[in-house]
């Protein structure tokens, strides 16, 4: 069974999502800890009524980056976590935290990588005119949402979409794409070789996919 520890700063559906899963019994991972570094995460209250621990490391209340991510670092050990996810998680973490926890550290980002890195993802899409939005889980490295793309799923941009529906639509998309990248992690069929993502017997889909219907 793999331990995660999941990062969070705010709303925390997607570790809703991860926590939930690990209640299956053919699941192979659990969520052991989810630490935020905001105290008023919602997603905080939400983990610990579902029984899981909790902890708030705020970044406010450490000398700098390093103190704040080796306190971090250290609660994530004491839990036993196996595989970090970032979910949500607002700090950049450094290159010292990324090089720890390398090839156990993956992220989700609401975007089909490597578009829209960053922020306000869902409003560049909507800007560039894009007709498939979507969200990936990647593998991170030190640059922001970079690193080896382990799942994507993609979503179509609707005639009349704004921010929040076409945002709606990729979040449900995460909730199903986050629990399945841990899944194969889990299950060790995750491999990658010169920073590609090779995954033991997955399936790509058959179809393609036209937006506009032809
Ligand atoms: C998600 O859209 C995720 O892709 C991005 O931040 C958002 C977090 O939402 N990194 P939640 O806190 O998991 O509800």
């Amino acid at each position: 069974m793999l331990k995660v520890g999941v990062l969070i700063s705010g709303r925390g559906s997607n570790a809703m999502a991860l926590i939930e899963a690990g209640l299956a019994h053919n699941y192979p991972a659990r969520v052991a800890t989810v630490i935020s570094n905001r105290l008023e995460a919602p997603g905080l209250r939400f983990a610990h009524e579902a029984g899981i621990k909790t902890a708030t490391v705020n970044h406010h209340s450490y000398a700098g980056r390093e103190a704040f991510e080796r306190e971090i670092d250290a609660r994530l050990k004491e839990a036993g976590a196996q595989l970090v996810c970032l979910a949500g998680f607002m700090r950049v973490l450094s290159p010292w935290f990324t090089e720890q926890w390398r090839d156990r550290l993956i992220n989700i980002h609401p975007s089909l990588l490597p578009a829209f890195p960053g922020l306000d993802t869902h409003k560049r899409a909507l800007a560039a005119g894009v007709k498939f939005a979507g969200c990936t889980v990647h593998f991170v490295r030190a640059e922001l949402d970079h690193g080896p793309i382990i799942a994507q799923a993609a979503v179509p941009v609707m005639p009349g979409d704004d921010e929040a529906k076409l945002a709606a639509r990729v979040l449900e998309a995460e909730h199903k794409l986050y629990p399945q990248a841990v899944r194969l992690i889990a299950e060790g069929r995750v491999n990658i070789f010169e920073e590609t993502v090779f995954i033991e017997g997955a399936l790509a889909p058959v179809a393609t996919l036209f937006n506009p219907v032809l």
